[in-house]
């Protein structure tokens, strides 16, 4: 069974359609890497799985539970599906382990001890043991990125979106976050990831999707994909990432 089932979605801004008719289906444990020029709606798509924009036509599932269904619980939802953009977007007044710990206090009203050894476990998972009282000031961007998706893995989400996580960072500091992104996917974590790194994606993505002006224009198996490329436009897209 998919646990996200994205039918035939339609979401424009005003009288701007950004997407037209998208669907994709992603089952447990699966690795998809979503590909494609700026502005081609990949951001938009991540945004609409997590609830974070009305979509006009089409349905969206997340396990079961439909995101644009206006008695969904979002915030319920947003408990299952953890998101993770280019910029880290910690808070910069507190320690490592309160970053780490908010949401799931306040929102799943766990024990202070509790959280708190929820966030050695993830900092753990991300290589960053022993920065549970560092202040994102001491941290490279990186290790803040990877903060970020500790406080997102913290949550227990049934499925992680990442936004372009390496973006804003130095190649050298771009290798430790993606190591970090492989091992959560050897964790059997379901993710969908926008990136830019081919590389990674041919590894990790067991599907690439590739957008084109807000339609999935070709898909599949990523080393296929990425070695054989179907159409003008994946074509000279791979041109223009990989050379
Ligand atoms: N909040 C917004 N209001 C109006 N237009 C937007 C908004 N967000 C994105 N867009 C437009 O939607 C299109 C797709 O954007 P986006 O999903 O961010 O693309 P990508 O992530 O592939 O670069 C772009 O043309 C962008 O300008
Ligand atoms: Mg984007």
């Amino acid at each position: 069974m998919s646990l996200v089932e994205i039918r035939e979605i339609s979401k424009s801004y005003g009288a701007v359609q950004v997407l037209k008719g998208v669907s994709l289906d992603v089952t447990k444990g699966e690795v998809v890497a979503v590909i494609g020029r700026s502005g081609s709606g990949k951001s938009t798509l991540l945004r609409c799985v997590n609830g974070l924009e009305v979509i006009q036509a089409g349905t969206i599932r997340v396990d079961g539970v439909q995101v644009n269904d206006p008695a969904t619980d979002l915030r319920k939802l947003r408990q299952q599906v953890g998101i993770v953009f280019q910029s880290f977007n910690l808070f910069p007044h507190l320690s490592v382990c309160d970053n780490i710990t908010l949401a799931p206090r306040v929102v799943k009203k766990q024990a202070p001890e509790q959280a708190r050894e929820i966030a050695r476990d993830v900092l753990r998972r991300v290589g960053l043991e022993g920065k549970l009282d560092a202040f994102p000031s001491q941290l490279s961007g990186g290790q803040q990125q990877r903060v970020a998706i500790a406080r997102s893995l913290a949550m227990q989400p049934k499925l992680m979106l990442f936004d372009e996580v390496t973006s804003a960072l130095d190649p050298e500091l771009t290798g430790e976050v993606l190591k970090v992104l492989e091992s959560v996917a050897q964790e059997g974590m379901t993710m969908i990831l926008v990136t830019h790194e081919m590389g990674f994606a041919r590894r990790f993505g067991s599907r690439v999707v590739f957008m084109h002006e807000g339609r999935i224009h070709e898909e599949g198996q990523a080393a296929a994909v990425l070695a054989e490329p179907q159409t003008p436009e994946l074509k000279t897209f791979l041109s223009a990432v990989l050379h």
